[in-house]
């Protein structure tokens, strides 16, 4: 599996606080998406695969908040992996496990114990290249259900954003994002092709005043739009909706 090395999920330019923080501190989103997904599929005794898991995080709020029967987390990088794992020892955490794993990689033969309930992935479909691979990996898996966070647009237009951070003094590129915005109504109709027919939508909104150091850097904040609150980052308006597909 090779990640580019200027990506910022390359172990070498990860953002350290951004995974750690939350295993402390989960996010105001993480709460409301799990809160959203309790509503519509009942989470206790369910078993989950969290698709880019990252350090965890989003798995041990889950852990902690549901009673869960089992939950495994993947993730490219195995740095994030091994943080996972470790804080899942330190804490005693049982029926939890993570693995390195690719999660655009359509070859994967999953073995006959991984059983999932339902697939999340969240923050994750806007950074890769597109969605299509992993929904893919996704269906593969067999789940009842597949719920995402991610930032959507309810034209029929997909934004293909590619943030490039450049040296102070010249324009090369140091290190990439992607901040892809994807149409609402053409993810769902991917969705449909597989079974999943029944949505469920809601728009991220919080009341949390989120504050960023830099405005001309990437970092996640508050700003008044049409009256009413909404998220920025750098120049992007970043419209979070949590979508549940399921048959
Ligand atoms: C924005 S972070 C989100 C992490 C976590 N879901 C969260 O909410 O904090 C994106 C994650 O996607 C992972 N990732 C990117 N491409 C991947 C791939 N092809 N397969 C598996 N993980 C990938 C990165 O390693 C990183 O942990």
């Amino acid at each position: 599996m090779s990640v580019n090395s200027k990506s910022i999920y390359h172990t070498k330019n990860l953002d350290h606080d951004y995974f750690e923080k939350q295993i402390v501190h989960p996010y105001e989103s993480t709460k409301q998406f799990f809160k959203f997904l309790n509503k519509y599929k009942p989470l206790k005794n369910k078993k989950i695969i969290d698709l880019a898991c990252g350090s965890g995080a989003n798995l041990f709020y889950l852990k902690k908040n549901f009673d869960l029967k089992q939950c495994w987390g993947f993730d490219q990088n195995s740095y994030l992996i091994k943080t996972a794992k470790k804080f899942t020892k330190k804490k005693n955490i049982k029926s939890l496990s993570f693995k390195r794993q690719d999660i655009e990689d359509l070859n994967f033969r999953k073995n006959k114990d991984l059983r999932p309930d339902g697939v999340i992935s969240i923050q994750t479909l806007s950074i890769l290249n597109d969605y299509e691979k992993v929904i893919k990996f996704a269906k593969n898996l067999k789940p009842n259900f597949i719920c995402v966070n991610s930032l959507f647009w309810q034209g029929d237009i997909d934004f293909k954003i590619a943030v490039n951070f450049l040296k102070k003094n010249n324009r090369k590129t140091v290190k990439i994002n992607h901040y892809n915005i994807y149409s609402i109504k053409h993810y769902i109709k991917f969705l449909k092709k597989f079974g999943y027919k029944k949505i469920s939508i809601k728009k991220f909104k919080t009341k949390k005043k989120l504050q960023t150091k830099n405005k001309n850097l990437m970092g996640s904040y508050s700003i008044n739009l049409d009256g009413s609150s909404a998220i920025k980052s750098g120049p992007i308006i970043l419209d979070w909706y949590f979508v549940l597909a399921s048959k």
